[in-house]
């Protein structure tokens, strides 16, 4: 059986919810991370990924003058700086620096890599596409990379950016 609800009532149910750091260079050349939770792999060959941005978001003109980007798996170990990031805006604050978080510089795209994430993926743009309130960017992989460490990534859980660590069967 299925009851009609609003959406609001009904998109609730999506928790658990992966979160990844997309993490672009600015104009004026800081990398500026936002936490994301709309995001999909979206092609196996070649590996692409897309994250979907609202228009308000700093990041917006990130994505769109760094032309790649950096996606990082956070770790359970990592939700203040998700929350940092996913609630402070790099018009103000260099978050990274605020948020003391180490990065190391990406091989191959202008970017840096969450050393303490679980994963990084270096991203070239390939692709926009407006939806909505939001723009989604869709990036060819062109370099991965895992934590020597088995950690567990990081979920949204509930609402209100309720957020736990999951652990991988
Ligand atoms: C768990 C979580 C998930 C989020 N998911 C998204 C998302 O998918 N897309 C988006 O545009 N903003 C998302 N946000 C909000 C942005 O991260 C937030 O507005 C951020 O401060 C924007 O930073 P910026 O202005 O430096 O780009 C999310 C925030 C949190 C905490």
């Amino acid at each position: 059986m299925q009851r009609q609800v609003s959406y609001p009532q009904a998109i609730i149910s999506k928790y658990p919810e992966q979160i990844v750091i997309g993490i672009a260079r600015d104009s004026k050349g800081t990398h500026n991370p936002i936490t994301l939770g709309w995001t999909m792999i979206v092609s196996h060959e070649p590996p692409m990924m897309a994250v979907a941005i609202g228009k308000t978001r700093y990041s917006l003109e990130a994505f769109r003058h760094a032309r790649e980007f950096v996606i990082a798996f956070p770790s359970e170990h990592q939700q203040d700086e998700a929350m940092l990031f996913g609630t402070k805006s790099g018009r103000d604050l260099d978050k990274l620096a605020a948020a003391g978080c180490p990065v190391i510089p990406a091989g191959k795209i202008d970017s840096v890599l969450l050393a303490d994430a679980v994963a990084n993926f270096e991203c070239r743009l390939t692709a926009e596409l407006e939806a909505g309130d939001h723009v989604i960017f869709v990036g060819q992989i062109v370099c991965s990379h895992v934590n020597d460490k088995p950690l567990n990534r990081l979920y949204t859980v509930g609402e209100g950016y309720k957020m736990a660590g999951l652990p991988r069967s």
